[in-house]
């Protein structure tokens, strides 16, 4: 049998969805009148470059993209573009959020406004964007990699893993912490 190459990237998908229904709960509170938490926007600021970026997407982009590109996927207009794109797209909205919370954090009034509008615009592109993976392109890569390539990649993922030691327990625990006050 195979190595499977996808299935960590899944799991992955788990922790990050967990996060982006918080963020859509408390964003709903937010729009609301009812949540002024702004420290949660700065948390799942932090959660999302560290854990979603630098753990996932690098993985993605460092590892399996680049080996299905090796492996005869177009690098341009194909599913390895969009999902870069996206992943940029995702990096705007977070830039966004983040200064929006950090002014209101200092007092600025009129920034719950611009952070529903990148919260919700960031959680509705990931959660697009993890389907697209899981469905479409996740599949896809079981398909065409050949077994050569694969044990190398689950060395690669446990390399790239290895630079961050303690990372992801880390934000499994931020998003435990924020699971339970909802
Ligand atoms: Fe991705
Ligand atoms: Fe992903």
């Amino acid at each position: 049998m195979k190595a499977n190459v996808t299935q960590v990237m899944v799991d992955e998908h788990e922790l990050i969805l967990r996060m982006i229904a918080l963020v859509e709960h408390n964003t709903a509170l937010l729009e609301a009148g009812n949540f002024r938490n702004w420290q949660f926007y700065l948390d799942a600021v932090d959660f999302i470059r560290s854990f979603a970026d630098h753990f996932h997407h690098a993985k993605e982009e460092e590892v399996l993209f680049s080996e299905l590109v090796k492996n005869g996927m177009p690098e341009k207009q194909s599913p390895i573009e969009a999902m870069h794109m996206e992943h940029d797209q995702g990096r705007a909205h977070v830039r966004a959020m983040e200064e929006a919370a950090q002014k209101a954090l200092a007092g600025e009034t009129g920034q719950a406004a611009i952070i529903a509008e990148h919260a919700k615009g960031y959680a509705e592109l990931l959660r697009g964007h993890i389907e697209k993976e899981n469905d479409i392109l996740y599949p896809l890569a079981e398909r065409i990699l050949p077994e050569d390539v694969r044990e190398g990649m689950l060395t690669a993922y446990e390399v790239a893993e290895a630079r961050m030691p303690g990372l992801k327990a880390k934000y499994q625990k931020l998003v435990e912490e924020y699971e339970q006050q909802v």
